[in-house]
């Protein structure tokens, strides 16, 4: 997978692509990582990306062509290479006004070839860049942030952890939060005392079929007492609503 990311802070990037999950990937060749610092394709000598916003009004605003530039070429066929890349990327705004980013768009992104994450600081974007060049914009949360550096982050990684080969235990993405639709189970680990708080008795007694049983019910009750909305979603199975159903009963 290619991941491309527009922004005029390149520094910003060094320790979260460089490290853990994200950087073994990147080592062992699951994912390339290309920064561009769209300054480059100002046009000008002073390197100015933003001008003010037609109209009048505070703020600056993040010209078009800067960024055109910037994203076609990484699109573009390199000298020599005629054909067209197989699969046009997806050109992401960042944004506090995109579609809210949750775990199944993380899904989707994951089986692309191409991203193209644009940054943006300053007041805004030229409307033009959202109309005739990107293919997403996406909000992390309702909140706003200094730029989009931070936000483009947080979906880079949560794509990159989803690729085939990225996480040492290949289970550990199945089981995720979210991913199943409900929060996860409690987990614990040796000792089985500490500070006198026991482990369940059910975990430690070998019988699998339990343990999975009860880790399913576990997983629903913290889902029915912490994200109940998660219990309405389409695709819960009935076995699942059937398990909350009771789990109400008994509240
Ligand atoms: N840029 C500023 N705030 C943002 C947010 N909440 N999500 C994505 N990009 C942003």
């Amino acid at each position: 997978m290619q991941i491309d990311v527009l922004t005029l802070f390149p520094e910003m990037f060094s320790g979260v692509l460089g490290t853990s999950i994200v950087g073994k990937a990147q080592q062992k060749g699951l994912v390339s990582f290309r920064l561009v610092n769209f300054r480059e394709f100002s046009g000008n000598k002073h390197g100015q990306v933003d001008d003010m916003p037609y109209g009048g009004g505070g703020g600056m605003v993040l010209k078009a062509e800067p960024i055109f530039q910037a994203v076609e070429s990484l699109v573009e066929p390199s000298a020599g290479e005629t054909k067209e890349p197989a699969k046009r990327p997806r050109v992401i705004l960042m944004c506090p006004q995109g579609q809210r980013y949750n775990q199944k768009l993380a899904e989707e992104l994951a089986e692309e070839e191409h991203l193209i994450f644009i940054c943006g600081h300053y007041e805004g974007y030229d409307e033009r860049i959202r109309e005739h060049l990107v293919t997403d914009e996406i909000s992390i949360g309702d909140y706003v942030l200094t730029g989009g550096e931070l936000a483009s982050m947080v979906i880079i990684d949560s794509v990159v952890r989803l690729q085939p080969g990225a996480l040492g235990n290949a289970q550990s993405a199945i089981s995720d939060s979210y991913s199943t639709g409900l929060l996860e189970h409690p987990h614990y680990t040796r000792p089985a005392e500490f500070r006198g708080w026991t482990v369940p008795d059910i975990l430690l007694s070998g019988h699998h079929e339990n343990i999975e049983k009860w880790r399913l019910e576990e997983a629903v009750r913290r889902t029915l007492e912490r994200r109940p909305d998660l219990l309405e979603a389409d695709g819960i199975s009935e076995e699942i609503k059937k398990i909350a159903k009771r789990l109400k009963e008994q509240l």
